[in-house]
């Protein structure tokens, strides 16, 4: 009997301070609003998966981050950064029969805590299965602060929250991050 591939599981970052708990998501991966959003438009998508590789069919996928200036939507962020009332910073959709999802975003930049704290840019995640709720953050590779995070240095295994997007023709990026989780 063949061994069964182990993939390594994605690791958990913290909730962070601006969760979208007010907003109602916007169904759907198209965060930009049809294009209006200010900034680079990022097209990411990747698999939710278990770690033998099986994937997880209907898993809610739920994204939220800063704008493109590094702003949440969030009564708690109070920093200089405008809003963009194009921009949806917060989203929820579904995996597909193959444990796919897809988003159209902008690429946030770094953010300012806290003056004098910033941190590297990142996309929140929350994904549920069955069986799991994994809360973790995307990060992207060469990211200014990303050597000094802390949550980002605090995972088991920072490299498997980095991306590296590459460049398109039209002045866009694409993505690819997949999600491990637990086997049910
Ligand atoms: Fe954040």
């Amino acid at each position: 009997m063949a061994d069964i591939e182990t993939l390594p599981r994605t690791p958990p970052q913290i909730l962070g301070p601006f969760y979208p708990f007010m907003h109602t998501p916007i169904e759907g991966g198209d965060l930009t609003n049809g294009g209006k959003a200010k900034g680079t438009v990022l097209h990411l998508s990747g698999r939710v998966l278990t770690d033998d590789g099986s994937p997880i069919v209907n898993a809610k996928v739920e994204v939220w981050q800063a704008n493109a200036n590094g702003r949440y939507a969030h009564p708690n962020d109070t920093t200089e950064p405008a809003l963009d009332p194009a921009f949806h910073g917060f989203a929820v959709l579904h995996t597909d029969s193959e444990g796919r999802y897809a988003i159209t975003t902008v690429r946030p930049p770094p953010y300012q805590v806290v003056p004098g704290r910033w941190r590297p840019a990142h996309i929140h995640f929350c994904v549920d299965s069955s069986s799991e709720r994994l809360v973790t953050q995307m990060y992207f590779k060469g990211g200014q602060y990303n050597d000094n995070d802390s949550w980002l240095n605090s995972a088991s295994r920072p490299e498997l929250l980095i991306v590296d997007p590459a460049k398109n023709a039209d002045g866009s990026q694409t993505a690819t991050f997949d999600i491990v989780m637990m086997r049910a």
